[in-house]
């Protein structure tokens, strides 16, 4: 395999254990400089130059700094664009890179996280600690990384203070729940495909309260319970990071995710652990790199006039209840149900038989405009008896 290790730090310690793990494995590996690609697009085509060379590699590990994420995602994207595998996508990371974004993804997939409030307006600030469960709050930038950008306020008057001064500045600014059992300590867990191949604990010192190993933290052994595992694979998972840091910390109640970075650094963590991350990670692109990741939300949207189309049963009750097969049966090929969301689990195909819940959302895929015609005829009409008490609503929103 040919691997191109995407880098501006060819001598950082993870760079140089990626490269050597790489070299163990055969692979000819090259560390190069995103900054120094060059993009042709046109309509019949892309191509990539690297110092004006043409791209050769068979897949692509990128490490991709904070400071260049914009640059860096659009590179990606033109390798995804060349069918070129790379090891995280370009969604991946920038969706990870934004911690307003990644809270929403994480949120709307049910992972706990702390409740997050996200403020444009110094009247907001006393609604949103209160929101986010009272004071003391935490107060970050959605850009920050290495625990830049990040406070813990302890009255109303220092919060609206700095608050203030993050808006003049232009940051976009989030009033966080602080979890206090976890204070000075976290957990990264390092996810690799469908695995967690190693964590450590990571502790602050003296007073601090943000416990990044670049803030001279500390690190330590720990032995990492099931839920905590489950839960590092899923935040990996709904950000679409194949390779993630998942930082989790520990609430009282149980885990809760507090962010996942496409490019974990590998110093700290392979020697908290004693595992060989770097091995683990070439290990599995060279199992996975054969196949590339697919964008499902951009393929059905290919066609003018095609796509799919979700049905919230949360604003249709009276369908609640209902078989999914008495209100769409399956040889009424206008309407076919692709999938059924419930709970943290995507069904596709449901079984005619599965009764509807107030939480489920159903997924359907076709022709727009006879998909919506179709459905609103059946969200009117097609009731089931134990229904029909409850008052007709004239209006659906599919
Ligand atoms: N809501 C919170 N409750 C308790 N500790 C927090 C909270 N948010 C951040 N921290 C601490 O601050 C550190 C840095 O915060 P984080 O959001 O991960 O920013 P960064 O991207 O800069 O690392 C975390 O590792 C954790 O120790
Ligand atoms: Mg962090």
């Amino acid at each position: 395999m040919r691997l191109a290790i995407l880098s501006r730090g060819p001598r950082l310690y993870s760079t140089r254990r990626l490269v050597e793990e790489a070299r163990k494995r055969d692979c000819d590996v090259a560390v190069l400089d995103p900054l120094q690609f060059s993009l042709m697009i046109a309509d019949d085509g892309v191509q990539i130059l690297h110092k004006g060379e043409r791209f050769i590699h068979d897949a692509v590990l990128p490490r991709i700094g904070h400071s260049i994420t914009r640059h860096g995602v659009a590179l990606i994207r033109q390798f995804e664009q060349l069918g070129i595998y790379t090891s995280n996508s370009s969604s991946g990371i920038i969706q990870s890179r934004d911690k307003l974004r990644a809270s929403q993804i994480l949120a709307k997939n049910k992972i706990n996280i702390p409740r997050t409030a996200y403020v444009r307006d110094l009247r907001d600030v006393e609604k949103a600690i209160d929101e986010v469960g009272g004071l003391p709050v935490v107060i970050k930038v959605t850009q920050g990384t290495q625990g830049d950008g990040v406070f813990l306020r302890h009255t109303l008057r220092e919060s609206r203070h700095l608050v203030e001064a993050l808006l003049l500045t232009k940051k976009a600014v989030l009033i966080q729940e602080y979890i206090a059992e976890s204070h000075g300590k976290d957990i990264r867990v390092l996810v690799v495909g469908d695995k967690v191949v190693a964590s450590m604990r990571r502790k602050s010192r003296g007073r601090e309260f943000r416990s990044n190993y670049h803030l001279n933290g500390i690190i330590e052994k720990v032995d990492l319970p099931l839920e905590y595992e489950e839960l590092a694979k899923r935040a990996a998972r709904v950000l679409g990071l194949k390779v993630a840091g998942v930082d989790l910390l520990e609430g009282a109640d149980g885990p809760l995710v507090l962010e996942v970075n496409s490019s974990p650094g590998l110093e700290g963590i392979e020697k908290a652990s004693n595992v060989n991350v770097a091995a683990h990670i070439i290990e599995f692109i060279i199992e996975d790199h054969i196949f590339t990741d697919v964008d499902m939300a951009q393929v059905m949207r290919t066609q003018p006039g095609q796509g799919a189309l979700s049905l919230h049963l949360r604003n249709h009750p009276r369908l609640i209840g209902c078989a999914i097969g008495d209100i769409f049966p399956r040889n009424d090929k206008s309407i076919p149900v692709f999938a059924l969301s419930r709970d943290k689990k995507l069904e596709w195909n449901p079984e005619p038989h599965t009764q509807l819940r107030f939480d489920d959302v159903m997924i359907f895929y076709g022709e727009t405009r006879a998909l919506r015609s179709a459905l609103k005829k059946v969200t009117y009409s097609n009731l089931p008896r134990q229904n029909e008490n409850i008052p007709q609503d004239d209006s659906t929103s599919i």
